[in-house]
């Protein structure tokens, strides 16, 4: 009987792996980019309770972002086969109303119905806004799959996200950061003057600080992962809580190489 249960649980293990494939998941965000394009969430395939959030507050999906339409200039998006959900970055620099959106969209079991959208929405006014700036630097990017046998594993990629947001809450820890390494803020990138070099190191917050609430996509094939995440300090009205933030970090042999920051601003005394 034991041995009979173990078996059927390692058959349907087998097959939650099988369904969440790269392919599957690719067809997600390619679906995700036409939706939000055409403001149109129904071509995305929603569970019934499917729960969507814009800036960590849960929001009417048909009132939503997703529900209007915007030009899209560029997307990047990253596949998380393990835990079956996905992070898409969306550069809207002509768009009548230009943003920069980070997604991350979890799915079922079984890699069909889409679970959970989540998405940090900047515009005009929020942290270093530029799409045009973002659009600018994305695009001169490399973010390529990463050769099978130089692959970092899971635990690698998500260390070296951690280690950069650890380092927010104490300046004298290590931060594996490579060379070249560029953070690209709003639309602001540390790399503008001399792209090859290392400019992704950050000065001291004041203390105590913690980043907390956060929620990973971690890609291997693209060295990559997502970190959703609050960000404390930046708003004087909030200094605990934080604000929404993300943070879509590739990373090539263990080290740091971009950063992408997307953070929200709530009053206009954001960043102090
Ligand atoms: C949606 O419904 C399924 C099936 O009833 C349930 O397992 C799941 O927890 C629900 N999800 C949310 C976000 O409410
Ligand atoms: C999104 O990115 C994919 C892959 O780079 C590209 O083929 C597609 O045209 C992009 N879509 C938009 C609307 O930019
Ligand atoms: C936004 O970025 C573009 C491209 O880098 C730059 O030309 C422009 O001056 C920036 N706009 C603002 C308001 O900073
Ligand atoms: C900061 O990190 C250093 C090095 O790990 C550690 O010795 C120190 O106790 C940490 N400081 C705080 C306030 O956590």
């Amino acid at each position: 009987m034991i041995y009979s249960i173990a078996l059927v649980c390692a058959s349907l293990a087998g097959q939650v792996a099988a369904a969440c494939s790269r392919a599957t998941l690719q067809e997600v965000t390619a679906a995700y980019v036409l939706a939000q394009t055409g403001g149109n969430p129904t071509l995305l395939s929603l569970a019934t309770n499917t729960s969507y959030a814009e800036n960590d507050k849960p929001v009417d999906i048909t009132k939503g972002v997703l529900s209007q339409p915007i030009t899209i200039d560029f997307n990047r998006s990253i596949y998380d086969t393990t835990q079956c959900a996905t992070f898409t970055e969306l550069t809207a620099a002509s768009s009548k109303h230009p943003y920069v959106i980070h997604t991350r969209i979890l799915l079922d079991g079984d890699g069909i119905k889409v679970t959970k959208i989540e998405s940090v929405v900047t515009d005009s006014g929020d942290w270093a806004f530029n799409a045009t700036g973002h659009l600018y630097w994305t695009r001169q990017e490399k973010w390529e799959p990463i050769p099978k046998s130089q692959r970092d594993s899971r635990a690698v990629i998500q260390a070296a996200g951690d280690a950069y947001l650890n380092q927010w809450g104490n300046s004298t820890l290590p931060v594996p950061l490579g060379a070249p390494c560029a953070r690209l803020e709003g639309g602001g990138y540390t790399g503008q003057s001399n792209p090859s070099a290392n400019t992704c190191g950050m000065g001291a917050f004041p203390q105590p600080l913690k980043v907390a609430n956060r929620r990973y996509i971690i890609d291997e094939e693209l060295g990559a992962v997502d970190v959703f995440n609050n960000f404390p300090w930046l708003e004087a009205t909030k200094p605990d809580g934080g604000v929404p933030s993300t943070n879509f970090i590739r990373v090539e042999h263990g080290l740091i190489r971009y950063i992408h920051e997307v953070t929200v601003c709530e009053t206009p005394q954001c960043g102090r």
